[in-house]
Order: structure tokens, then sequence, then C-alpha cells
């Protein structure tokens, strides 16, 4: 799908809408809905053609929709008014290594930065990438991923269940059932399947209605063939009585918004083993601002610390 050209986003665009523009058009973004992202970016790159998180966000759209030669031009542009820029360079290299590496060179002198990176496992760890090519369909970028496969590993040697409330179309369900395979454990599956609940506009940047590009009977024919997943369509906490006598080794949480996270909280920690792991997706995401404070407010008065990643995720490692 071709959005527009980077000499079109360049051209006579109307005036910056409101600060929070970037957060907007990061929202739609990661609600699917590129359409809408577009014309924001356009009109922020008007206001400051040298805005590095605009051009970071155009090139991750780009990626998005597998346009990688536009997305290497706008890394490329970053890279010059950035040079260590870290989101530039992994969109290059993810280019280099997956897509198609000829567009790096496309629209500009040959790359000339050296950047030294740490090791990129989740991209050689023949596993973890085995078990990624089969899944499409995740609004959960390959790093965080890799963090939620580790998690599961780590949980393996544990006692207690898993439970994962935000599945959308399932992509990190099937992480976590493909990690646990011929384990037994049981791995819980908790969202509406119809989409975002209502939404708080003083907390949240996502509306209700979001995500519901998806269903109960899709999301199970994704996760066909997994062993030992139970589904809970319907708003959570009110499915949670199924699951109210059990313990768990990992909660994955990733709902986005500020309610939604905060009664995750509630239920899920007094119910955690002792170094059990609540792992929350989207606390340092600007599009899910309520999650952070939903964590941050919870955690205010337990012996635990959020612990932040790089990745954007936060864990908590239960006493
Ligand atoms: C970002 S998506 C989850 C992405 C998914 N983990 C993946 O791999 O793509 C967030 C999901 O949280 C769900 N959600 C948010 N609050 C919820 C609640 N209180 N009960 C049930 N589902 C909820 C939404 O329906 C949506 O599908």
């Amino acid at each position: 799908m071709e959005l527009y050209s980077p000499s079109e986003i360049l051209a006579d665009s109307p005036a910056a809408p409101p600060a929070d523009s970037l957060a907007a058009a990061l929202a739609c973004v990661s609600a699917g809905r590129y359409d809408e992202a577009v014309p924001i970016y356009r009109r922020l790159l008007a206001a400051d053609p040298n805005n590095i998180d605009v051009l970071v966000g155009l090139g991750e759209l780009c990626l998005l929709v597998h346009d990688d030669a536009t997305a290497a031009i706008f890394f490329r542009r970053v890279i010059t008014l950035d040079h260590s820029n870290m989101p530039a360079s992994r969109g290059l290299a993810r280019i280099a290594s997956e897509g198609n590496p000829g567009a790096i060179q496309g629209g500009g002198p040959p790359l000339q930065v050296r950047v030294i990176r740490p090791m990129p496992l989740w991209d050689t760890d023949e596993r973890f990438v085995g078990i990624m090519r089969e899944i499409t369909y995740s609004l959960v970028d390959r790093t965080r991923c890799y963090m939620l496969y580790q998690f599961a590993l780590e949980a393996l040697q544990s006692e207690g269940e898993m439970a994962e409330i935000g599945v959308y179309r399932g992509g990190t369900a099937r992480l976590l059932a493909k990690a646990c395979e011929g384990s037994g454990k049981k791995i819980h599956l908790f969202d509406t399947f119809e989409g975002m609940p209502s939404t708080d506009p003083s907390k949240d940047a996502h509306r209700q209605g979001d995500f519901s590009d998806t269903s109960l009977a899709s999301v199970q024919k994704n996760l066909a063939g997994c062993e030992n997943v139970f589904f809970y369509p319907g708003y959570f906490p009110a499915t949670s009585p199924p699951i109210e006598e059990s313990v768990f080794s990992l909660a994955h949480i990733d709902v986005d918004i500020y309610r939604s996270v905060l009664d995750c909280c509630r239920f899920f920690y007094p119910r955690m083993m002792p170094g059990g792991k609540m792992v929350f997706d989207d606390y340092g995401y600007e599009t899910c601002p309520g999650a952070k404070l939903a964590v941050d407010e919870f955690f205010r008065d337990t012996p635990e610390r959020p612990f932040y990643l790089p990745s954007g995720q936060c864990f908590v490692t239960k006493r």
C-alpha cells in the first residue's frame, strides 16, 4: 500500500496542529488507522522538517506498510541529524536484514555512519525466530516479543499459571503458547475480542472501539494447535471468576488504558507467586499514557519497584 512519497509530505501543508499531535499520530498507527496518521505527520513535518520523532514515526509507518524504500529515506535523514539515533539505526538494520537491502542505498549517497549496537538476539535466536515467522498479526514489535519470550521461559521454571489480558488478534498469546509448548502450563487469555472498552479521555489516548477488527473465532483460529490455552471473552475483570483461585508465574498485561491496567494490577498482584513477573507491554508509550499512570499509582505503596526496559515495557517481580 503506497500512502505518500517523501516529497509529497514536504509539499505545502496546513499549519501544525496542537502539541499532542505526535501522540495522536502514534495512537492512529497503533490502532491500525494508518490513513489517519499520514495527514497528522504531514502537518507536523511541514511545521518542523527536522523533527526527529516525526521522521522516525514516518519511517516506522512506512515499514508497517512495507514501503522499505521510503522508510530508508526517513531513517537516513534522522541519522544525518542524530548519528546515534537508535530507532532509525534499528529501522535501517531491519531493512538490511529482513526487507529490501537495496532500499538503504536508494535516494542518496551510501550511509557512512558506523553505529555500535548490542547483539540483536531477537534476530538470531532460532527457536524464537521460528515462532515469530508464524505471527504476522501482533501489534507488539519483535524486540518486545523477545523480552516477553524470555519472561515466559523463565516462568516455565516455577509453579503458577500464565495469563494475558489484551489479546487482540492473538499475536503475543501465540508466542506465549509456543514458548510453553510441551510444558503443560495453562495460559488464560482475556479480551473483549470486540475492541477497546470505554476509555477516559483525561488519561487515555485510545478510544472505545479501537482494535475492533478481531473476533474470538479468528483468534481461536490463529491459535489453532496451541495447547492449554483458555479463552475468556468479555470485559475484564468481570470475566475473572474462573481464575480467582489460581496463582500465576507470569501475567502479561497489554490493555493500554488506565482503568484496565489498574484492574489488572488489583487482580493479579495478590495472586502472583513469589518471583512471578507482571509484564506491562505499553508502560513507556505515548499512545498509552494511562498505562504508566496506573502502574505508578498501584506500585507506589508496594515493596516492589516497576523496572523499565528500553523496549518500552516494564515489569514487576513479586516478592
Ligand atoms: C494493544 S491490544 C493487545 C495486543 C496484543 N497483545 C497483540 O499481540 O497484538 C489491547 C487489547 O486490550 C483489550 N482490552 C483493553 N481493556 C480490556 C478489558 N478491560 N477487558 C478486556 N479486554 C480489554 C482490547 O480489546 C484490545 O484488544
